[in-house]
């Protein structure tokens, strides 16, 4: 018999993804974006993702559905993102996957948006190692978690005590003068220039730092620090050498990442490091990682850049190994939650 085929919904910042999945195959990832309605904003506005994704709904579902060859009544399971995320923009897909669900007759099932991060993996390299360690990084969110079982959700060892790496990007990214969403804009930047040319601060690094905030982030400190500079440079009159400072804060970002996941795997005993998120795309976060995890004697596994940044094929990856698994489904009064733990 056919493996169960399992829609995703993702509406938790401002991209409305839908995602069909069957098994470890993936069919369909359709993808509407809200943000270059937020470009001229600097960041996202809830109010206008949520409209954007109540527009976006209903012609990404037929898109998915075009593309995979399938029509909704052949969906077997409904899965959505239930939080953390934006209140209002999580409510319009909930709202849409409990009427799906109770329109096809079909089970709901809200997931974490971080477990979905983490996975969206199985589409790209098979089974889940697990226990393994994700470093989930985007513009929301920046955190270490311990996964043992990822249909349970997902335990946290640190977090970012201040800005998420990607909003460091963002803000990097503005300050140079360069677009937004800054990651990669900065990525391509940094690839003409040094990352030994500037020494920027590696937060929460120093030996009393490391003693309460082992596995946490600090980014504010190093934004900051490449604001200073840059000022410097301005008032001088000296042209602010972009690539270089984009190199050199980019290295100053992975190399906290990087050391900070190792260290937690280690002292874990856990063999298998998964990074995820939008941040995961950054080409050197990428090498880094891979270069130094085999150092280690840790596995790396980071999903092709398409599948790191939010979608709706990770929420129907998490779907399909809940339905696996046999996971009691939701209650169809699920509740939108903005502030599910991370
Ligand atoms: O996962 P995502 O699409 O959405 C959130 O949940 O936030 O992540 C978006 C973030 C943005 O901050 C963007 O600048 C960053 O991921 N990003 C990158 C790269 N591509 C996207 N950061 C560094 N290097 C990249 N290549
Ligand atoms: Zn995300």
């Amino acid at each position: 018999a056919d493996l169960p085929l399992v829609l995703g919904i993702e509406t938790s910042c401002d991209e409305t993804g839908i995602g069909l999945v069957r098994g470890h195959t993936l069919l369909a990832d359709a993808v509407a974006s809200s943000v270059e309605e937020h470009a001229r904003f600097g960041g996202v506005v809830p109010e206008v993702a949520s409209r954007a994704h109540l527009e976006a709904m209903v012609p990404t579902l037929e898109r998915a559905c075009e593309t995979a060859g399938v029509r909704l009544a052949d969906v077997d399971a409904v899965a959505v993102t239930a939080g953390p995320g934006l209140a209002g923009a999580l409510l319009v897909g909930v709202a849409a996957a409990k009427a799906l669900a109770i329109g096809l007759g079909r089970p709901l099932y809200g997931v974490n948006h971080l477990a979905a991060h983490v996975a969206v993996d199985t589409l790209e390299h098979g089974a889940l190692p697990e226990p393994c360690l994700a470093l989930l990084v985007s513009g929301g969110h920046s955190s270490l978690l311990r996964v043992d079982d990822v249909t349970a959700g997902v335990d946290p060892l640190g977090a970012t005590i201040d800005d998420a790496a990607g909003e460091a990007f963002d803000k990097v990214a503005r300050l140079l003068g360069l677009g937004f969403p800054g990651g990669p804009f900065v990525d391509r930047a940094a690839a003409s220039g040094s990352s030994v040319a500037i020494q920027f601060p590696r937060g929460l690094s120093s030996r009393r730092d490391l003693e309460r905030h082992r596995f946490d982030f600090s980014f504010s400190g190093l934004k900051t620090a490449v604001a200073r500079w840059v000022e410097a440079r301005e008032r001088a009159g000296e042209p602010v050498p972009v690539a270089d400072v984009a190199a050199s804060f980019q290295e100053a970002v992975c190399d906290v990442l990087v050391r900070k996941s190792l260290d937690a795997a280690t002292s874990q005993g856990i063999e298998d490091l998964l990074i995820g998120g939008g941040v995961a795309a950054n080409s050197r976060l990428r090498a880094m990682a891979v270069e130094r995890a085999e150092a280690a004697g840790v596995r790396v596994r980071v999903p092709r850049p398409g599948l790191c940044t939010d979608n709706g094929a990770m929420v129907a990856a998490l779907g399909s190994e809940v339905v696996r698994r046999g996971r009691t489904p939701s209650d169809l009064d699920l509740p939108a939650d903005s502030s599910l733990p991370v």
